[in-house]
C-alpha cells in the first residue's frame, strides 16, 4: 500500500472541530485540488459558496436540520452543480437554449461529487477533519436564496472543513467480494451478502469507542432511506432548469 491509499482507507467524517481557523491561502489549495478531478467533457459543471457570514450560516444550518458542526465548522462550503457557464456557452457558439436535460443533470451532478471528493481527500491529506453535508436538501429552495443560486444552479450538498477535535474509528466497508463482480451482475447473492455486512456491522456498532448502538446495517439504512425522501426535489430542481427532459 502506498500512503495515497492508506489515508482513502483512513477517511472517517469528522463532525467535532478545535478553535482553529483554515488559511485562506491553504483553502484555495484544497479547491485547486478539487478541480483536479476528471470532468464530463470538460465542462467542470460545479461552483463552491463559501459561507462566511454567521446569520447566513445559521439559516442554512437551520435548514440543514440544525446539525451542530454546520454551525461551528470554520469552513462551511456548499457544493453546487452548476450549469450556467455551460448554458453561456451553448447560447454564445450555438445560439440555443438549455433545455433540462436529465444527462446533463447527471453530468454536472457526478461532476461536482467528484471534484468535493478530491476537496475532502486533499484537506485529510493536511490532517483536517470533513463532513459532507446532504442536509442541506431538506430545504434547498431555502439555500439558494440565502446564496443567491441562480438557475441552473443547485445546492448538492456542503461541507464542513475543520482542525479535528475528535478521532472516531473507521467504518467498515462491505467486503470487496461484495462490490467487485465479474463479468456479470450476480443478483443472487444480496440476502447472503446483507446479512453478511449486517453482521459485520452490528460487531463494529457494539464494539465502538464512542457512541456505541445495537443495530445493523439494514435497519440505520431503510430508516434512512425511507425517512429521507426529500418529495420536493423534483419540482425544486424542475424550478431551477434541470430534469425538464
Ligand atoms: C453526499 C453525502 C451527504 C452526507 N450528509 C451528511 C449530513 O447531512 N450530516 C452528517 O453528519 N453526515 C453526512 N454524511 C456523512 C455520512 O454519514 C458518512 O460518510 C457515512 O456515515 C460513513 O461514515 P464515514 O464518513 O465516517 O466513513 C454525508 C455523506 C455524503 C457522501
Amino acid at each position: 500500500m502506498n500512503a495515497v491509499i492508506e489515508q482513502l482507507a483512513s477517511h472517517r467524517s469528522i463532525r467535532r472541530y478545535t478553535g482553529r481557523g483554515i488559511d485562506d491561502d491553504l483553502l484555495e489549495d484544497l479547491v485547486r485540488a478539487g478541480q483536479g478531478a476528471a470532468s464530463s467533457s470538460f465542462i467542470q459543471a460545479y461552483s463552491i459558496v463559501r459561507v462566511r457570514d454567521t446569520d447566513k450560516r445559521a439559516r442554512i444550518a437551520a435548514a440543514a436540520g440544525d446539525q451542530r458542526w454546520v454551525r461551528e465548522a470554520p469552513v462551511f462550503l456548499v457544493m453546487c452543480a452548476d450549469l450556467l457557464r455551460v448554458a453561456r456557452a451553448v447560447r454564445k457558439s450555438r445560439g440555443e437554449q438549455l433545455a433540462g436535460w436529465t444527462e446533463h443533470f447527471l453530468a454536472a451532478s457526478v461532476d461536482v461529487a467528484l471534484m468535493a471528493q478530491n476537496v475532502m481527500v486533499a484537506a485529510e491529506s493536511v490532517g483536517l477533519g470533513a463532513v459532507f453535508i446532504g442536509g442541506i436538501r431538506n430545504d434547498p429552495m431555502t439555500v439558494s436564496e440565502v446564496l443567491d443560486l441562480p438557475e441552473h444552479v443547485y445546492p448538492a450538498f456542503g461541507l464542513c472543513l475543520g482542525w479535528p477535535d475528535q478521532d472516531p474509528e473507521v467504518k467498515p466497508r462491505m467486503p470487496v467480494d461484495m462490490i467487485l463482480h465479474e463479468d456479470r451482475y450476480d443478483a443472487a447473492r444480496v440476502e447472503c451478502d446483507v446479512d453478511r455486512y449486517d453482521d459485520i456491522m452490528r460487531e463494529y456498532y457494539a464494539a465502538r469507542s464512542e457512541n456505541q448502538r445495537t443495530t445493523d446495517w439494514s435497519t440505520p439504512t431503510a430508516n434512512a432511506v425511507q425517512g429521507k425522501t426529500r418529495e420536493h426535489m423534483l419540482s425544486f430542481l424542475n424550478a431551477r432548469g434541470f430534469l425538464k427532459r
